[in-house]
C-alpha cells in the first residue's frame, strides 16, 4: 500500500518537473527568437511588418481605406508605403503635415517610431506644433519594446532596404 502511494506521488513529481523543465525550454527558445531580430528591413519586415501589421495595412483593410495607404503585402510594397510617405492620420488630420512616415537617418522625427514605442510618442513630434501621433498601436502593444533598438538602429544608420 505504501508503495503504491510513493510511486503515485514520484509519478506526479516527475510530471510536474517534465512540466518545468518544458516551460524553461520554450521560453528561452522565445527570447532567442526576439534577440535574433537585426536592425535590418528583411529582419524587421520577417518578423513583424509581416505578421503584425499586415491585417490592418494592405489594400481592402479599413486603415487603407481610410487613408492610410500602407502596403505591407510584400517587403518591396512595406518598404515603398514606409519611405515615401508623409502623414495622412485620420485621427488628426492636418496636425502632422509634412512629417515622414519615416525620415532616414533620424528615428526621432520619424512617425513611425511615435506611433509605435510610447517614449517617442510626444507633443510637437518632430517639431510641428500641435502634432502628436495617434496612440491606438501603443495601447494595444502592436509592437514588442524587445525590437525597439532594432528598429531605431535600421532607422538612424539610414533605414536600407537592407
Ligand atoms: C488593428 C489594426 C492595426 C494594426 C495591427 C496596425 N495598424 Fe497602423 N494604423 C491603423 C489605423 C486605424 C491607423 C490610422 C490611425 C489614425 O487615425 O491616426 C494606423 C496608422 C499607422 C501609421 C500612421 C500613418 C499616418 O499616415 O498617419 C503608421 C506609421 C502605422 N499605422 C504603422 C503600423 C505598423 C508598422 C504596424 C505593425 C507593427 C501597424 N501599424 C499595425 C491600424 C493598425
Amino acid at each position: 500500500m505504501i508503495r503504491w502511494e510513493m510511486s503515485k506521488i514520484w509519478r506526479a513529481l516527475n510530471f510536474i518537473g517534465g512540466l518545468t523543465l518544458v516551460s524553461i525550454l520554450y521560453t528561452s527558445c522565445g527570447e532567442r527568437g526576439t534577440d535574433s531580430v537585426e536592425p535590418t528591413f528583411s529582419s524587421l519586415y520577417a518578423n513583424y511588418f509581416s505578421s503584425a501589421c499586415v491585417q490592418c495595412h494592405s489594400p481592402g483593410t479599413d486603415a487603407y481605406d481610410d487613408g492610410v495607404l500602407f502596403d505591407f503585402t510584400t517587403q518591396e510594397s512595406a518598404y515603398d508605403s514606409l519611405l515615401s510617405r508623409t502623414v495622412t492620420s485620420p485621427s488628426n488630420p492636418g496636425l502632422c503635415l509634412g512629417v515622414k512616415i519615416v525620415d532616414a537617418g533620424n528615428a526621432k522625427n520619424s512617425y513611425l517610431t511615435g506611433v509605435l514605442l510610447g517614449s517617442y510618442n510626444t507633443n510637437n513630434f518632430a517639431g510641428v506644433s500641435g502634432c502628436r501621433p495617434d496612440q491606438g498601436h501603443i495601447n494595444r502593444n502592436d509592437f514588442p519594446s524587445s525590437a525597439q533598438s532594432a528598429l531605431l538602429n535600421w532607422i538612424n544608420e539610414g533605414a536600407q532596404n537592407n
